[in-house]
């Protein structure tokens, strides 16, 4: 898909300073949120729409047939018609009167089914596009402004906007058909009613782009009052912030951005409602105007009693729907604005991870990094530069460095889950970045550094490594085997069925080095080509880092291991250590040779090895 809104995969996407998109552009938005009302509940779309029209057309039988009857009181009471006549016509306002109220519940229930059905759909779009977001848009805080910004902009506006446009054509059919029944009194009148509404509509049009500029403008600090409530309120930092006692500075800073963001809203406010004094009062002169032009027509025989009557109404609703449409289309073009937002985040960059070469079989000749350098979106100094190497299939290899050198981007990069800002990586020759992500994806198993903790029971947090295979347990078993998992297993009430974490069951908290276990499990459950275990044992007793390193060594050849580890002991079973400073691969080779030579790698390992001694 190529992106209208958005600009390409992994670039920025920059937020101009005031609003997005010109009122034109965003007018187009129009259509598409009318074709997804469409393709989510054509048949709930149909019957509203139909609803609208007969509702819309209401009034103006309303008033005619009003006008009857009064024109029919009149013949009434001068003997010229019977009585049952006026009689019907009094019926016909009432039975006009119920249709009105059934057929406003039944809009009413419709749209509400209509938006359920359309938020189902429009959760799912934004999932599906969270996902293939490249990570190096998650790298950028204005993505989280943006993403925030559609989020709302749904819940609270697409919805309303969606109402609006039933109401806006109701009130369209209302006014079109009232115009023309009015103006068969005096085109005046009709003239004098718009041209009194309008100047309230202009201001009324002014201050919801004001309220949608302050909005913008508040996203960011919205999202850090967020992230303070979160720190104050959540489990994760609850004894940080306990023993170190900064839960009052939090609350100080949350207090300072709430007065801020609070005192900005109330100025707003106040000038909102200075100008709707002024917007009543044009409203109400151009109202009384068409009363006396009114009176004056009657006066002059102009209009028959019946028919002053009829105008009578007509006027008041022509005034209050014309009043109403201004305004509606007022917060219709505001609502458009978060929903040109949320489309625009929709059309944001984004990866289609089956997209791309795919490679039979196995890596065969190896990968290689052609002098890969790459720099972390909004930073200064490279992570990586010029990077040369070759991966050979089945090959055990130890990354070592300090922290900071790159290791973790180096694996970052090699899995494909970001693309290097120079240089390439090839496989069997093919650029990294001409393969399926999906299917590259596919052929590791990963620790990360910062493994994740899922709040599901152990099992989950195993297959979660190949969900596909979750029914493999001669597989899952091997796994918590091989990880050491299988101790932790043992003392659990329920083994694998165990719920862990504690912030949506009455689960089972583990360990740190547990947790670990268990992420150690989740990259062997995966039948991966390429195994990345970063800092695998960090968290892990000297037993477990044992076993660990142990597996390491015994891993089948036909996997290929990338190893990043402090532990320089632990490395020398790897059939080549790597050693990087600031983003440079400086040295390679074995154990035996790297100590040899003498340089960064003997120098770490003489230092470590002091402490045994
Ligand atoms: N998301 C990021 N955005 C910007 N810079 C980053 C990001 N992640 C890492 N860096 C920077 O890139 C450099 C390499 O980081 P990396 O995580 O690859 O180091 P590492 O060798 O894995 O370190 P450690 O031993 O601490 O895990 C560091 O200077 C770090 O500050
Ligand atoms: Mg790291």
């Amino acid at each position: 898909m190529v992106p209208r809104f958005g600009h390409g995969r992994g670039i920025r996407v920059t937020a101009a300073a005031g609003e997005q998109g010109t009122p034109w552009q965003r007018l187009q938005v129009l259509p598409r949120l009318v074709g997804l009302l469409w393709r989510t509940s054509p048949i709930i779309t149909t019957l509203i729409a139909l609803l609208t029209l007969g509702w819309g057309l209401q009034t103006v039988a309303q008033v005619h047939v009003l006008r009857r009857l009064v024109e029919t009181a009149q013949a009434v009471l001068a003997g010229t018609a019977p009585v049952t006549l006026a009689l019907l016509w009094g019926g016909a306002l009432g039975g006009l009167a119920l249709l009105n109220k059934v057929n406003g519940s039944l809009l009413a229930q419709l749209s509400d089914r209509q938006q359920e059905v359309l938020r189902r759909a429009i959760e799912r779009r934004c999932y599906a596009h969270a996902q293939a977001t490249p990570l190096e848009q998650l790298e950028w805080a204005e993505h989280y402004d943006h993403l925030q910004r559609a989020r709302e902009g749904t819940e609270q506006h697409l919805f309303s906007s969606m109402r609006r446009l039933w109401g806006r054509l109701t009130a369209l059919v209302t006014l079109i058909s009232l115009l023309i029944y009015v103006g068969q009194f005096h085109w005046g009148l009709p003239l004098l009613l718009a041209v009194g509404a309008t100047p309230g509509a202009l201001i009324y049009m002014h201050l919801s782009r004001q309220r949608y500029r302050l909005d913008r403008k508040h996203t960011h600090d919205e999202r850090r009052l967020t992230m303070f409530t979160g720190l104050l309120t959540g489990r994760a930092a609850a004894a940080e912030i306990r023993l170190f006692g900064f839960g009052g500075w939090l609350v100080d800073q949350a207090d300072q951005l709430w007065r801020k963001l609070r005192g900005e809203r109330l100025g707003l406010a106040m000038s909102e409602a200075r100008l709707s004094v002024v917007e009543g009062v044009v409203n109400n002169v151009a109202y009384l105007a068409a009363m006396v032009f009114s009176i004056w027509l009657l006066a002059h025989g102009h209009a028959s009693i019946g028919a002053y009557a009829a105008f009578f109404v007509a006027i008041e609703r022509f005034a209050l729907e014309y009043s109403k449409l201004l305004r509606d289309m007022a917060d219709a073009h505001n609502d458009l604005r978060y929903v040109y937002d949320f489309f625009a985040f929709l059309e944001g960059p984004r990866v289609d991870l089956e997209q791309g070469r795919r490679q039979p079989g196995r890596v065969s000749r190896g990968i290689v990094f052609d002098d890969v350098s790459f720099t972390y979106p909004g930073s200064e100094q490279p992570a990586l530069a010029d990077v040369n190497l070759t991966i050979r299939p089945g090959e055990r290899l130890a990354l070592v460095g300090e922290n900071g050198a790159g290791k973790t981007t180096l694996v970052k990069l090699l899995m494909g889950l970001y693309q290097p800002t120079e240089g390439r990586i090839l496989v069997d020759g093919v650029d990294l970045r001409d393969l399926a992500p999906g299917d590259w994806y596919r052929r590791f198993g990963t620790v990360f550094q910062d493994f994740l903790r899922y709040q599901t029971s152990v099992r989950d947090n195993i297959t979660f490594g190949w969900v596909e295979g979750a029914a493999e347990e001669a597989a899952l078993s091997d796994a918590v085997a091989r990880s050491g998992a299988d101790e932790v297993v043992a003392t659990l009430p329920d083994g694998l069925d165990t719920v862990l974490g504690k912030e949506f069951h009455d689960g089972h908290e583990l360990s740190v080095g547990q947790w670990q276990k268990l992420a150690i499990a989740r990259a062997y459950f995966r039948p991966a080509e390429i195994l990345i275990l970063d800092e695998p044992a960090s968290a892990l007793d000297a037993k477990a880092e044992a076993a660990v390193y142990g597996h390491f060594a015994q891993l089948a050849a036909e996997r290929t291991v990338v190893l990043i580890s402090h532990r320089l002991g632990s490395c020398r079973i790897a059939d080549r250590i790597l050693v990087l400073q600031k983003g440079r691969l400086v040295e390679a080779g074995t154990h035996a040779d790297l100590v040899a030579e003498g340089g960064a790698y003997a120098e770490l390992f003489q230092l470590q090895a002091a402490w045994y001694r």
